[in-house]
């Protein structure tokens, strides 16, 4: 007799809740890390103050958070090892973030706490990881452009160091902040795709470069981080603002998605995306190609019109790293420079109060069939 399991499916786990957290919440248009508006962050803090609130439940010291950017800075560079290995991952006409998964599971190949779970390995690893992801996707970028990647510039920021070592330029100023500030809002949210990814991966007591790289397999996608990328080639296909509003009625009328909007939690409106809007028309001003922001929201008004979708954190960072000069196709991998901080914080939670998940499947396929010989089957 085969065991079916009837309970109600509750497709895409919408409204599941499959754990505890205090890592960050969402209640209605409020998300909040620890406690913390995501406001109040982006305005008064900075990235790597937010990794520690995130991973350590509050905001460091003076001390607590120099001798965290002190980790974090010793920890930026690759063995020149590994960067002669991640030279062979063949970065032709692969996306940077098949590229950066391959790379974040080699660096666990050149750690010699990767076995190790202890609490104390964990956090070391975790700062490395979250030291190395810029580094990683801006080496990408240089060897598919055929140059050798530069080095971190110890005593400087993450932020920094990201545009410096994609650009080869001391990044300017007002540039390292707005991107600063994205990081801080891309740094945690929940139970996403990705975070549940990690936590996953964890619950079976696996190690933390396993569980990042699930992470970054799942952030891949279009429906979750990968859309920033497509909203940006989706501008890019409309080509001016007069064109707008008919390519998202067309695509509605063909119920085809429209990249950068709709949410699984929230109904209102994407708290993120309402401080990216801002920084998107600033932006494409002061490139002189404003026309970006006019399509963006001239889209935001004909979704919301048509179908009642608001834009979430996707739709307005693609215009703002365009404005940045930013690869479209590192979008994405940026999100993980940021995310991981987040996804850090679960696999920490998970490891804390774990039991593996371990759902069931409703099962609708066929039952009780009887095996029969390859020459008694037909087509
Ligand atoms: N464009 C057009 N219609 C949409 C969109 C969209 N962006 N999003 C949802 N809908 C429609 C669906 O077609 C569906 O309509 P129907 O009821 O008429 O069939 C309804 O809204 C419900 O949508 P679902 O896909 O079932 O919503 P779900 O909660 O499963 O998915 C998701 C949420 C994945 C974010 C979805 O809104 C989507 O695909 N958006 C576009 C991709 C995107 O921007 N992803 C980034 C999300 S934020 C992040 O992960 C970082």
């Amino acid at each position: 007799m085969v065991e079916i399991y009837t309970a109600a499916v509750d497709k895409g786990l919408e409204g599941v809740v499959a754990c505890t957290t205090a890592v960050s919440s969402i209640m209605d248009v409020t998300l909040c890390y620890r406690g913390y508006t995501v406001e109040d962050l982006a305005e008064n803090s900075h990235f790597e103050e937010t990794a520690f609130l995130l991973w350590n439940d509050k905001l460091p010291t003076a001390t607590e958070l120099e001798s965290f950017k002190s980790e974090i800075s010793e920890s930026m560079s690759l063995d020149p090892q590994l960067i002669e290995v991640i030279k062979k991952i063949p970065a032709k006409d692969v996306h940077p973030m098949a590229w950066l998964r391959t790379a974040v599971s080699l660096l666990a190949h050149f750690d010699s706490e990767a076995q190790d779970n202890s609490v104390e390995a964990n956090r070391r690893k975790a700062t490395r990881l979250l030291a190395r992801m810029g580094t990683l996707i801006t080496a990408f970028e240089s060897l598919r452009q055929g140059r050798e990647p530069l080095s971190p510039v110890k005593g400087k920021s993450l932020a920094w160091n990201f545009l410096y070592m994609l650009t080869g330029k001391e990044p300017d100023a007002e540039m390292v902040k707005v991107f600063d500030i994205c990081l801080v809002l891309h740094a945690d949210h929940e139970l996403n795709c990705s975070a549940f990814a990690t936590r996953v991966t964890a619950s079976s007591l696996s190690d933390m470069h396993s569980a990042i790289v699930s992470a970054i397999g799942a952030l891949k996608g279009p429906l979750h981080g990968g859309a920033n990328e497509q909203v940006m080639l989706m501008l890019k296909q409309i080509g001016t603002v007069e064109q707008a509003r008919r390519f998202v009625k067309d695509a509605l009328a063909n119920k085809e998605k429209i990249m950068g909007f709709g949410h699984r939690v929230y109904k209102h409106g994407d708290p993120r995306a309402a401080i990216l809007k801002k920084m998107s028309e600033k932006l494409t001003n002061k490139i002189g190609e404003g026309h970006w922001y006019e399509m963006s929201s001239l889209i935001d008004d004909t979704v919301q019109n048509e179908k009642g979708l608001l834009p979430n954190v996707d739709f307005y960072s693609a215009t703002v790293y365009y404005s940045m000069g930013i690869p479209i196709d590192l979008y994405t991998p940026i999100f993980a420079a940021s995310r991981i901080s987040g996804w850090v914080a679960h696999a920490f939670e998970q490891y804390a109060n774990n039991r593996i998940y371990r759902p069931r499947g409703q099962w609708v396929g066929r039952q009780g069939l009887k095996y029969t010989q390859i020459e008694q089957r037909r087509g």
